[in-house]
């Protein structure tokens, strides 16, 4: 007789209420029956006996991995001292965060208004470019994915942004430099000499910001040619404009560095963060902005607020990351396996005819799928109609208790940053062993 025990009782339980009851993001619902996790440790996760390896940190966001015990315990003594103050009161965890950041953040970004993600980040940092200049226009690249209301989404370039249009006016995208397949080539000044007339056909004394992924993320793990930040950071000084580096995705060690503006050596003006600012432990996001701006707003109304601003409970947990950061050398271990992640990616790669492109910094790379080397081809067209091999090859991996993201003919590669080596080469193995499947789509047509 089969022996029904209460974990799978309760998984069911989770599934079917899930089911009846949950809406879930970026689906046909009868599509999709998530997977029911049970619990989390380190970089992996676990549905009942079952343990799967986080190949994605999630959404890109849990860099510290899961269930890191000194954020936990954060958490918890900020419970008993202080749950909830609200925005108009300051207290420890929010200040303590906030000076954190100015010490981490590059240049001279001093001060934070806090969010709740990364979406209000950029909008908040939308709402501050235009108070701060008077100019309305927001230049975005299109390839590029800046959150979820309806002034990120319009930001955002890739086909998520259609179902949101028209969006709000005011927003112009332009072609994001793209060293293995743009019309640019490697050559940067040639894709900031498109950013400069664009600049022109707009007007620069309308324009508020140029805002970008320092290296761009869910859109396609693109790194943009040396030079290319630089150069626009050299445009929007000379046009007034003002530069927001959305660093939601690559920020807090992701890329190797404490932020991806740092492989550039340049300062945004506005620089919003979210994801690893506490690995999503409690919802915290946040615009920086620098000295110029925050000078500004001593004296002009900054018109932007929040109920759950500067939540206690998330700046606690941001406080106690930060300080892991530092204490567990984590920033260094993402250059240090970030740097092998890429060269055995790149070796395996070179093996299989459907790699394309193998390119990121630090724990972040994309494996971009083709269908012919030499044409560059798409395996599947980004924006296209189709990510059948992309999910097929997710769930071969995830047959193989590994998860990653993946979008179109893109894999994103990108563990907590405490991954050690012999974790990181089980996920590089079984990345190898699906690779077959793109392999024979490319050759075949078929899966
Ligand atoms: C670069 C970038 N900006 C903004 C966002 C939106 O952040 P959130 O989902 O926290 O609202 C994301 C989310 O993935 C992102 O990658």
């Amino acid at each position: 007789m089969a022996v029904t025990t209460k974990a799978q009782t309760d998984i069911s339980r989770i599934a079917k209420d899930t089911r009846d009851h949950v809406l879930i993001s970026w689906s046909a619902q009868g599509q999709v029956q998530p997977l029911v996790v049970t619990g989390a440790e380190g970089v992996w996760f676990y549905s009942g006996e079952r343990r799967i390896l986080d190949f994605s940190s999630q959404l890109i966001n849990s860099n510290l991995g899961h269930q890191h015990p000194k954020v936990v315990r954060a958490i918890k003594e900020q419970a008993e001292k202080l749950c909830y103050i609200g925005a108009a009161f300051t207290d420890e965890a929010r200040a303590t965060l906030a000076r954190m950041l100015a010490e981490v953040a590059p240049g001279d970004l001093t001060k934070t208004l806090f969010t709740t993600g990364g979406t209000e980040a950029v909008e908040s940092a939308i709402k501050m470019a235009r108070l701060y200049t008077g100019r309305h226009k927001i230049l975005t690249y299109w390839r590029s994915f800046h959150g979820q209301t309806q002034g990120a989404m319009t930001a955002g370039g890739d086909s998520r942004r259609w179902a949101n249009e028209p969006g709000i006016p005011g927003v112009v995208h332009f072609l994001q430099p793209d060293p293995y397949r743009s019309i640019f080539g490697n050559d940067a000044q040639k894709a900031l000499a498109h950013v400069e007339e664009v600049i022109w056909y707009e007007g620069p004394q309308h324009i508020a910001a140029i805002m970008v992924e320092p290296i761009i993320g869910s859109a396609g793990l693109i790194v943009p040619p040396d030079g290319f930040i630089e150069g626009l950071r050299t445009l929007c000084d000379r046009y007034g404009i003002v530069l927001i580096l959305d660093e939601v995705m690559t920020g807090f060690g992701r890329t190797g560095k404490w932020f991806a503006a740092e492989h550039a050596k340049v300062a945004p003006d506005i620089m919003t963060f979210a994801k690893g600012v506490n690995c999503g432990y409690v919802p915290l996001g946040g615009a920086m902005v620098d000295e110029p701006i925050a000078k500004h707003f001593e004296d002009h109304v900054l018109w932007q607020g929040l109920t759950y601003s500067g939540h206690a409970l998330g700046c606690a947990a941001g406080v106690a990351t930060l300080e892991a950061y530092r204490e567990e050398h984590v920033i260094e271990n993402s250059a240090g396996m970030g740097d092998l992640l890429l060269r055995e990616l790149r070796a395996i790669g070179e093996r299989h005819p459907s790699v394309g492109d193998v390119r990121g910094k630090g724990l972040f790379v994309g494996i971009e799928l083709v269908k012919d080397k030499k044409s560059k081809e798409m395996l599947e067209r980004w924006n296209g109609p189709s990510q059948k091999v992309a999910n097929a090859i997710k769930s071969a991996l995830m047959e193989r208790n590994v998860y990653i993201f993946a979008r179109w003919n893109v894999l994103f590669i990108a563990p907590p940053l405490i991954i050690n080596e012999e974790e990181l080469r089980i996920g590089i193995r079984a990345i190898d062993d699906v690779l077959g499947i793109a392999d024979r789509y490319a050759q075949t047509g078929t899966l």
